[in-house]
Protein backbone atom coordinates (compact mmCIF):
# COMPACT_ATOMS: atom_id res chain seq x y z
CA UNK A 1 0.00 0.00 0.00
CA UNK A 2 1.49 3.30 -0.83
CA UNK A 3 1.73 6.17 1.65
CA UNK A 4 -1.23 8.71 1.07
CA UNK A 5 0.71 12.32 0.42
CA UNK A 6 0.05 15.18 2.78
CA UNK A 7 2.23 17.76 1.18
CA UNK A 8 0.18 20.84 0.58
CA UNK A 9 2.76 22.16 -1.89
CA UNK A 10 2.31 19.03 -4.27
CA UNK A 11 1.20 20.39 -8.20
CA UNK A 12 -0.01 17.80 -11.14
CA UNK A 13 0.59 20.23 -13.31
CA UNK A 14 3.47 20.67 -15.38
CA UNK A 15 5.81 23.71 -16.75
CA UNK A 16 3.31 23.95 -20.06
CA UNK A 17 0.35 24.40 -17.53
CA UNK A 18 -0.45 20.74 -18.95
CA UNK A 19 -1.41 17.98 -16.59
CA UNK A 20 -0.06 14.10 -17.40
CA UNK A 21 -2.12 11.91 -19.47
CA UNK A 22 -2.43 9.62 -16.79
CA UNK A 23 -4.96 11.88 -15.34
CA UNK A 24 -6.42 12.84 -19.12
CA UNK A 25 -7.05 8.50 -18.89
CA UNK A 26 -8.46 8.58 -14.94
CA UNK A 27 -11.03 11.49 -16.42
CA UNK A 28 -11.97 9.90 -19.18
CA UNK A 29 -12.55 6.32 -17.32
CA UNK A 30 -14.11 7.98 -14.01
CA UNK A 31 -15.68 10.85 -15.46
CA UNK A 32 -14.10 12.83 -12.36
CA UNK A 33 -10.38 13.57 -11.67
CA UNK A 34 -8.35 15.29 -8.55
CA UNK A 35 -5.54 17.76 -10.01
CA UNK A 36 -3.54 18.91 -7.00
CA UNK A 37 -2.31 22.24 -6.94
CA UNK A 38 -4.07 24.36 -9.84
CA UNK A 39 -3.44 27.41 -7.67
CA UNK A 40 -0.22 28.55 -5.84
CA UNK A 41 -0.57 28.84 -2.28
CA UNK A 42 -1.02 32.89 -2.43
CA UNK A 43 -3.28 33.26 -5.23
CA UNK A 44 -5.55 30.69 -2.89
CA UNK A 45 -5.24 33.29 -0.16
CA UNK A 46 -5.90 36.07 -2.25
CA UNK A 47 -9.02 34.52 -4.06
CA UNK A 48 -10.16 33.26 -0.75
CA UNK A 49 -10.00 36.53 0.96
CA UNK A 50 -11.89 38.00 -1.78
CA UNK A 51 -14.49 35.30 -1.75
CA UNK A 52 -15.35 35.75 1.94
CA UNK A 53 -16.16 39.95 1.03
CA UNK A 54 -18.23 38.80 -1.66
CA UNK A 55 -19.84 36.08 0.41
CA UNK A 56 -20.59 38.90 3.44
CA UNK A 57 -21.76 41.41 0.94
CA UNK A 58 -23.82 38.89 -1.13
CA UNK A 59 -24.94 35.91 0.62
CA UNK A 60 -28.66 37.32 0.71
CA UNK A 61 -28.97 37.13 -2.80
CA UNK A 62 -27.97 32.99 -2.70
CA UNK A 63 -30.26 30.73 -5.21
CA UNK A 64 -30.35 28.09 -2.16
CA UNK A 65 -32.69 28.94 0.91
CA UNK A 66 -32.77 25.10 2.15
CA UNK A 67 -29.14 25.44 3.81
CA UNK A 68 -27.52 23.22 1.58
CA UNK A 69 -24.83 26.12 0.59
CA UNK A 70 -25.05 29.56 0.02
CA UNK A 71 -24.93 29.54 -4.04
CA UNK A 72 -23.90 32.70 -6.08
CA UNK A 73 -24.02 32.34 -9.62
CA UNK A 74 -21.49 34.36 -12.34
CA UNK A 75 -19.76 36.36 -9.35
CA UNK A 76 -16.96 37.19 -12.38
CA UNK A 77 -19.71 39.31 -13.57
CA UNK A 78 -18.88 41.36 -10.51
CA UNK A 79 -15.96 41.13 -9.19
CA UNK A 80 -12.63 41.94 -10.79
CA UNK A 81 -10.45 39.20 -8.28
CA UNK A 82 -13.31 36.44 -8.81
CA UNK A 83 -13.03 36.98 -12.66
CA UNK A 84 -9.39 36.45 -12.67
CA UNK A 85 -10.38 33.14 -11.40
CA UNK A 86 -12.69 31.75 -13.27
CA UNK A 87 -10.86 33.15 -16.39
CA UNK A 88 -8.00 31.41 -15.65
CA UNK A 89 -6.06 29.96 -18.38
CA UNK A 90 -4.19 27.12 -16.78
CA UNK A 91 -7.66 25.74 -16.16
CA UNK A 92 -9.85 26.37 -19.29
CA UNK A 93 -6.83 24.72 -20.90
CA UNK A 94 -6.53 21.71 -18.67
CA UNK A 95 -10.17 21.81 -19.20
CA UNK A 96 -10.05 21.73 -22.62
CA UNK A 97 -7.34 18.92 -22.42
CA UNK A 98 -9.25 16.75 -20.27
CA UNK A 99 -12.50 17.15 -22.39
CA UNK A 100 -10.61 16.64 -25.69
CA UNK A 101 -12.80 19.55 -27.15
CA UNK A 102 -13.03 23.39 -27.54
CA UNK A 103 -14.79 24.61 -24.78
CA UNK A 104 -16.37 27.66 -23.53
CA UNK A 105 -17.63 29.18 -20.13
CA UNK A 106 -21.15 28.31 -19.22
CA UNK A 107 -21.23 30.17 -15.81
CA UNK A 108 -19.21 30.01 -12.45
CA UNK A 109 -20.91 29.67 -9.82
CA UNK A 110 -19.79 30.44 -5.06
CA UNK A 111 -20.33 27.45 -3.70
CA UNK A 112 -20.30 27.64 0.18
CA UNK A 113 -21.42 25.44 3.07
CA UNK A 114 -21.81 27.55 5.95
CA UNK A 115 -19.78 26.31 9.60
CA UNK A 116 -22.10 23.06 11.03
CA UNK A 117 -24.93 23.88 7.87
CA UNK A 118 -25.06 19.71 8.77
CA UNK A 119 -26.58 19.25 5.47
CA UNK A 120 -25.37 17.29 2.43
CA UNK A 121 -25.73 18.13 -1.29
CA UNK A 122 -27.41 14.86 -2.31
CA UNK A 123 -26.11 12.86 -5.32
CA UNK A 124 -27.60 14.33 -8.38
CA UNK A 125 -25.87 14.62 -12.50
CA UNK A 126 -25.30 18.34 -13.23
CA UNK A 127 -26.27 18.83 -16.86
CA UNK A 128 -30.35 17.22 -16.46
CA UNK A 129 -30.90 20.72 -15.40
CA UNK A 130 -28.71 23.36 -18.14
CA UNK A 131 -30.43 24.23 -21.08
CA UNK A 132 -28.43 22.11 -23.66
CA UNK A 133 -28.85 20.74 -26.44
CA UNK A 134 -26.61 19.20 -29.41
CA UNK A 135 -23.14 19.11 -26.93
CA UNK A 136 -20.62 16.87 -25.94
CA UNK A 137 -19.61 16.45 -22.24
CA UNK A 138 -19.50 19.35 -20.09
CA UNK A 139 -17.42 19.70 -17.30
CA UNK A 140 -17.20 21.46 -14.13
CA UNK A 141 -14.00 22.56 -11.99
CA UNK A 142 -14.87 22.44 -8.51
CA UNK A 143 -11.48 24.30 -6.57
CA UNK A 144 -11.14 24.47 -2.71
CA UNK A 145 -10.27 27.94 -1.39
CA UNK A 146 -9.97 26.33 1.94
CA UNK A 147 -8.78 22.53 2.59
CA UNK A 148 -11.74 20.68 2.79
CA UNK A 149 -11.60 17.35 4.29
CA UNK A 150 -14.88 14.91 4.32
CA UNK A 151 -16.18 16.45 7.02
CA UNK A 152 -16.06 20.17 6.05
CA UNK A 153 -18.02 18.59 3.28
CA UNK A 154 -16.00 17.38 0.34
CA UNK A 155 -17.08 15.84 -2.54
CA UNK A 156 -18.10 11.90 -3.24
CA UNK A 157 -18.07 10.47 -6.76
CA UNK A 158 -19.81 7.77 -8.71
CA UNK A 159 -17.33 6.66 -11.18
CA UNK A 160 -18.29 5.69 -14.68
CA UNK A 161 -21.66 7.08 -14.12
CA UNK A 162 -20.93 10.14 -16.89
CA UNK A 163 -22.63 7.68 -19.54
CA UNK A 164 -25.57 7.64 -17.78
CA UNK A 165 -27.17 10.57 -20.47
CA UNK A 166 -31.63 10.94 -20.37
CA UNK A 167 -31.98 10.83 -16.95
CA UNK A 168 -34.69 13.59 -15.25
CA UNK A 169 -32.99 16.24 -13.22
CA UNK A 170 -32.61 14.80 -9.63
CA UNK A 171 -33.88 16.72 -6.43
CA UNK A 172 -30.65 17.67 -4.47
CA UNK A 173 -32.51 17.92 -1.58
CA UNK A 174 -33.09 13.92 -1.45
CA UNK A 175 -30.53 11.25 -0.50
CA UNK A 176 -32.28 8.77 -2.85
CA UNK A 177 -33.63 10.71 -5.84
CA UNK A 178 -30.66 9.97 -8.33
CA UNK A 179 -30.70 6.09 -7.20
CA UNK A 180 -34.52 6.30 -7.50
CA UNK A 181 -34.65 7.50 -11.16
CA UNK A 182 -31.33 4.72 -11.91
CA UNK A 183 -31.56 1.81 -9.56
CA UNK A 184 -28.27 0.35 -11.07
CA UNK A 185 -26.13 3.75 -9.57
CA UNK A 186 -27.26 2.68 -6.12
CA UNK A 187 -24.09 -0.38 -6.04
CA UNK A 188 -21.64 1.19 -7.66
CA UNK A 189 -18.41 2.14 -5.22
CA UNK A 190 -18.18 5.60 -4.34
CA UNK A 191 -15.23 7.88 -4.32
CA UNK A 192 -14.62 10.71 -1.57
CA UNK A 193 -12.16 13.31 -2.66
CA UNK A 194 -10.86 15.40 0.10
CA UNK A 195 -8.73 18.46 -1.07
CA UNK A 196 -6.13 20.42 0.06
CA UNK A 197 -7.05 24.52 0.00
CA UNK A 198 -5.87 24.97 -4.10
CA UNK A 199 -6.68 21.68 -5.51
CA UNK A 200 -9.03 21.06 -7.60
CA UNK A 201 -11.95 17.92 -8.98
CA UNK A 202 -12.87 18.39 -12.73
CA UNK A 203 -15.95 16.50 -13.31
CA UNK A 204 -17.99 15.82 -15.92
CA UNK A 205 -21.75 16.81 -16.09
CA UNK A 206 -22.61 13.34 -16.25
CA UNK A 207 -21.50 12.28 -13.36
CA UNK A 208 -22.67 11.16 -10.13
CA UNK A 209 -21.90 13.01 -7.26
CA UNK A 210 -22.88 14.69 -4.21
CA UNK A 211 -20.65 16.66 -0.85
CA UNK A 212 -20.98 15.98 2.36
CA UNK A 213 -22.22 18.37 5.10
CA UNK A 214 -19.94 20.49 6.68
CA UNK A 215 -19.43 20.13 10.54
CA UNK A 216 -16.82 22.29 11.29
CA UNK A 217 -16.04 25.64 12.62
CA UNK A 218 -15.04 27.05 9.56
CA UNK A 219 -16.72 27.53 6.06
CA UNK A 220 -16.31 25.68 3.40
CA UNK A 221 -15.53 28.17 0.05
CA UNK A 222 -15.60 26.39 -2.94
CA UNK A 223 -15.55 28.26 -6.62
CA UNK A 224 -16.82 26.23 -9.53
CA UNK A 225 -16.03 26.90 -13.31
CA UNK A 226 -18.42 24.99 -15.55
CA UNK A 227 -16.85 24.69 -18.93
CA UNK A 228 -19.67 23.97 -21.95
CA UNK A 229 -18.60 22.20 -25.45
CA UNK A 230 -18.26 25.43 -27.75
CA UNK A 231 -21.12 24.04 -30.06
CA UNK A 232 -23.77 23.59 -27.26
CA UNK A 233 -26.75 24.91 -28.30
CA UNK A 234 -29.99 26.73 -26.30
CA UNK A 235 -32.72 23.95 -25.92
CA UNK A 236 -35.36 26.11 -24.77
CA UNK A 237 -35.81 25.19 -21.11
CA UNK A 238 -35.66 27.65 -18.03
CA UNK A 239 -32.38 28.82 -16.43
CA UNK A 240 -31.23 31.76 -14.73
CA UNK A 241 -27.93 31.97 -16.84
CA UNK A 242 -30.35 32.36 -19.98
CA UNK A 243 -33.57 33.12 -18.76
CA UNK A 244 -33.27 37.21 -19.52
CA UNK A 245 -31.12 36.80 -22.53
CA UNK A 246 -33.88 36.89 -25.11
CA UNK A 247 -32.86 33.49 -26.84
CA UNK A 248 -34.73 31.41 -29.32
CA UNK A 249 -34.32 27.14 -28.67
CA UNK A 250 -31.65 26.18 -31.50
CA UNK A 251 -29.79 29.22 -30.74
CA UNK A 252 -25.93 28.63 -30.07
CA UNK A 253 -24.87 29.82 -26.74
CA UNK A 254 -21.72 31.82 -27.69
CA UNK A 255 -21.09 35.24 -27.52
CA UNK A 256 -21.52 37.12 -25.16
CA UNK A 257 -21.26 36.22 -21.71
CA UNK A 258 -20.25 32.44 -22.97
CA UNK A 259 -16.70 33.17 -23.21
CA UNK A 260 -13.36 31.42 -23.80
CA UNK A 261 -10.68 33.79 -22.27
CA UNK A 262 -8.14 30.95 -22.48
CA UNK A 263 -7.85 30.65 -25.51
C1 LIG B 1 -21.42 21.26 -3.42
O1 LIG B 1 -20.29 21.74 -3.50
O2 LIG B 1 -22.05 21.27 -2.36
C2 LIG B 1 -22.02 20.64 -4.62
C3 LIG B 1 -21.25 20.84 -5.85
C4 LIG B 1 -21.87 20.25 -7.07
O3 LIG B 1 -22.96 19.74 -7.00
O4 LIG B 1 -21.27 20.30 -8.14
NI1 LIG C 1 -23.51 19.26 -8.95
Amino acid sequence: MTTPTTDSSQSDIDADGRVPDELVAAYREAGFVRVRGVLEPEQVERFRTCAEGFLEAHRAESLEKQGVFSQLVNVWQRDGTLRELTFDRRLGRIAEQLAGFPLRLWHDQMLVKEPHNDAATEFHQDRPYWPHAGDRLPLSAWIALVDVPPERGCMTFLPGTQDRTGLRPQDLHHEDDLFATDPSLRWIPRVTVPLRAGDCTFHSGYTGHMALPNRTDRARLAHVVIYMDEETRYSGTEHIVTDLLGLTAGDRLDGGIFLRPWA
